[in-house]
């Protein structure tokens, strides 16, 4: 697989940047206006998930009923929250051996791509100073259809002007890993085997990934 890798995919939130813990703190305090308690077991189910469809999911766990305006100012709202939490994201949250290992991609000749949800992911990219190691920028704002449907993954790799075959996807996400699958790509799982089953390869982390 990595023979024949002509492109490198990554998604950002829980491969790049740890963000979780921080939608986690903006999703809990909207919960706690709300009403009700939202715990760190519960956030593991938004991961990978769309900002609109987390919130349908919290909101489940709540048992509250909203239209969808009331949904859209929830969402906006949530999202105020996470970007006062990441506008003090500082270079060094950037998970170890990130820089390393795509500084080393790009100097074997690697093109490198991000394919993100996230629509605040140009924000992070430049929060964490890394914004230059890309070729190319795939997130949320670009994409219609969420993960696990592969156009997220499709789009950066044509992007790349490459083909499916020549990229390899660097996922944490069960859906994400689902994605690179269906757009006929590689997959490394970043995180747990058991929790990301049809990944080629499982590492706990990308520096593990370091030659
Ligand atoms: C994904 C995260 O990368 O992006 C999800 O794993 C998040 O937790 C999603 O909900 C959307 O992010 P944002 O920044 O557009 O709210
Ligand atoms: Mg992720």
């Amino acid at each position: 697989m990595f023979e024949q890798m002509k492109g490198a995919i990554f998604d950002l939130d829980g491969v790049i940047v740890d963000t979780a813990k921080y939608h986690y703190l903006a999703w809990r305090s909207l919960a706690e206006e709300l009403g009700f308690e939202f715990t760190e077991e519960d956030n593991e189910r938004l991961k990978g998930v769309s900002r609109m469809e987390s919130l349908n999911i919290l909101l489940e766990i709540g048992r509250i009923d909203a239209s969808d305006e009331e949904r859209e100012r929830m969402a906006a709202s949530k999202n105020e929250r996470y970007v006062e939490f990441i506008s003090r994201l500082h270079e060094s949250e950037l998970l170890p051996g990130v820089r390393a290992y795509l500084t080393d991609l790009r100097s074997r000749g690697v093109k490198i791509a991000l394919g993100s949800a996230s629509k605040n992911a140009e924000f992070i990219l430049s929060k964490l100073n890394i914004r230059g190691l890309f070729d190319a920028v795939v997130d949320g704002n670009q994409v219609v259809n969420a993960k696990p449907d592969p156009e997220v993954f499709l789009i950066a790799c044509r992007k790349l002007g490459l083909e499916p075959a020549e990229c390899v996807v660097f996922e944490d996400a069960a859906a994400g890993v689902q994605a690179a699958i269906a757009a006929g790509m590689g997959v490394v799982g970043i995180g747990r085997a058991d929790l990301l089953p049809g990944a080629d390869k499982v590492v706990s982390g990308v520096d593990e990934l370091i030659a």
